[in-house]
């Protein structure tokens, strides 16, 4: 198990030992072409991991987290918040900050977040961009067309889970060599003199779900990919394919037609739908597609 601090939005964290568990032992390289927080690379054995993300700010992060030692990120964050007057439970305790329902911490971080938002955009600082993250609402990591970090304050702080994940995740980085890059999934730039002995795992935006990242997800670029992925099938390459063919009543049927010819393993599981109206478990059928 493997957990990011980021909290990336559809990382592979609580499925990643199952995913493992398909990892042939003669893995030589992964090439994670949808990598966000790159859970699944960072947890395997493979030594050289080649992470492709069309956002740079997510690879920016990863940079950040690999070139760093984690109590200096940890001592950096605590900087900012100390800084611009967030709180800070951890040490504080928490009576100091009686919580209204459904309201977290967001009230007593409102300005202070504003302020670092604003700062952020202009001097583009990483490690004021992993505290945006922290105590950004649900985590997410979303820009506008100007390239302005848009997300409101959210209702958590630097909580000890988050300290933990933070060292958890730089060690399992530290002793890997990590080529990033910025491409679109259809771009040759991926694909070329690849070795064979590479395993490519892709887990895209998913067409039936609710990301940030899914808004420019159509049929289009699910047509694409899998057309790539069978190209690559074709060629003698191995790939695992993370998606959901199921959730909340919809179904992806492209895929479900597609995917009869590989193996796919179902990882059945439910999880936790939170927002500030609403806790509800869904129900979701997700699956890991292999060509071995
Ligand atoms: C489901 S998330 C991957 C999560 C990742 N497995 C993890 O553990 O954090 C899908 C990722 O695909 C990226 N993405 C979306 N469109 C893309 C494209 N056309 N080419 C490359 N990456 C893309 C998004 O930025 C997002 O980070």
């Amino acid at each position: 198990m493997l957990y990011t601090p980021l909290n990336y939005q559809g990382n592979k964290s609580r499925i990643v030992d199952c995913l493992l568990s398909l990892l042939p032992q003669d893995v030589s390289s992964i090439h994670e072409i949808f990598c966000g927080s790159a859970v699944f690379s960072f947890a395997s054995k493979a030594n050289r991991v080649y992470l492709n993300d069309i956002n740079t700010h997510i690879t920016d992060l990863i940079l950040y987290f690999h070139d760093n030692d984690a109590n200096d990120i940890i001592e950096q964050a605590d900087g900012i918040i100390g800084r611009y007057g967030l709180t800070n439970t951890f040490y504080e305790g928490r009576a100091r900050y009686p919580e209204n329902r459904h309201e977290g911490l967001s009230h007593y971080n409102k300005d202070a977040f504003n302020r670092l938002k604003a700062d952020y955009n202009l001097d583009k600082d990483i490690a004021k961009l992993f505290v945006l993250s922290i105590y950004g609402f649900n985590h997410y990591l979303r820009f506008n067309a100007k390239g302005e970090f848009n997300v409101p304050v959210g209702k958590v702080d630097f909580v000890k889970t988050l300290r933990d994940k933070t060292q958890a995740y730089c060690s399992a980085i530290r002793n890997k060599e990590v080529v990033l890059s910025n491409y679109d999934f259809r771009s040759g730039e991926l694909y070329r003199g690849v070795e064979r002995a590479a395993v490519f795992y892709f887990d895209p935006p998913y067409l039936i779900t609710q990301a940030p990242y899914n808004l420019f997800w159509t049929e289009q670029e699910e047509l694409d990919l899998l057309d790539l992925i069978d190209e690559l099938d074709a060629e003698g390459y191995r790939f695992i394919l993370s998606n959901v063919i199921e959730s909340n009543g919809k179904q992806n049927n492209l895929l479900c037609d597609w995917m009869t010819k590989y193996n796919v393993k179902h990882i059945h599981r439910q999880y936790l739908n939170s927002s500030y109206q609403k806790k509800n478990l869904s129900n979701a059928d997700e699956v890991a597609i292999t060509n071995f």
